[in-house]
């Protein structure tokens, strides 16, 4: 595996393997690795012959009172861990790198519509950051495959959109989350959780199963299960930005005779900011 910090090095690179004919996953991600981004690796190891993994920690996707500064960067660990995962090539470069003109005043994508709810909602401008970055990235490996996480269910459909609208030629894998054995999603952020915080964590997915159940055995009030499920995680010391009931297509309101739903949930837990959500079949 080689670790490249240059856009020219990273086209070198790839250049010698499309020579050969051979076909390039790519898996984004923003480092300190979990066993949910190995699952993406070995996910792209199964579809192509050659994989490439970036460690970028993109500061356009944060606000300004988020956790840029505190994000942990772990790029000797990371490294480590994407090597026996059978990753080829790991890309992490930086912010001078990547965004050479500056932040602002730069070409940026947008997703309109899907980007401006929920997450988008509450932490606006981080679709536009996400969707900008991704594309860059997608420009500069130009892989066949991109192994995303369903974790983070709504980006994965902003990159699914962005891809078909912009007729980006590649295709868009969505893989599981990753969960502690307790339910708990896996995700860089859970490090931040305190000892008496990490035990009460898992009770977010427990309030999106519970709203899953409740589906599965006829109930169609979606606002009450919704408000049901938010006061169970106050109670339990969680202070929940939003609990929605969606359609798994569009993010938009449930539609009768659609293909089911998707449960997303964002709450802090002390200081730390947590997502999950749940798809359910109808
Ligand atoms: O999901 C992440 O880790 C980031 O949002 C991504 C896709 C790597 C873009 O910075």
């Amino acid at each position: 595996m080689r670790l490249v910090h240059t856009v020219a090095e990273v086209r070198r690179e790839i250049a010698a393997w499309r020579a050969n004919g051979e076909s390039v996953g790519f898996v984004a991600t923003m480092g300190n690795l979990h066993a949910g981004h190995l699952d993406l690796v070995a996910e792209a190891k199964a579809k192509t012959d050659r994989v490439v993994a970036s460690i970028f920690v993109n500061p356009l996707q944060f606000g300004p009172n988020e956790d840029f500064d505190r994000y942990p960067r772990t790029l000797p660990d990371d490294c480590a861990r994407l090597d026996p995962a059978g990753c080829d090539l790991v890309f992490a470069p930086s912010v001078d790198e990547m965004y050479p003109r500056g932040r602002s005043n730069i070409a940026q994508v947008s997703v309109p519509g899907i980007s401006g709810l929920l997450e988008g909602e509450f932490r606006p401008g981080f679709f536009e950051g996400v969707a900008t970055v991704v594309s860059i990235l997608f420009h500069i490996v130009q892989p066949d495959f991109a192994m995303f996480g369903r974790k983070d269910y709504q980006q994965f459909m902003v990159i699914r959109r962005m891809v078909a609208e912009l007729h980006m030629p590649l295709q868009v894998v969505g893989v599981a989350t990753r969960r502690e054995p307790d339910g708990l999603a896996m995700s860089s952020r859970n490090q931040y959780l305190n000892q008496s915080e990490r035990p009460v964590a898992p009770g977010l997915f427990r309030a999106l199963s519970a709203v899953a159940q409740r589906l599965r055995t006829g109930s169609r009030d979606f606002q009450a299960l919704e408000d049901e499920a938010k006061k169970l995680l106050e109670h339990q010391g969680f202070k929940p930005q939003y609990l929605a009931i969606r359609d798994p297509d569009d993010l938009g309101a449930p539609r009768a005779g659609g293909r089911g739903w998707v449960l997303l949930v964002a709450a802090h837990l002390g200081r730390t900011r947590l997502i999950d959500n749940l798809e359910v079949a109808a």
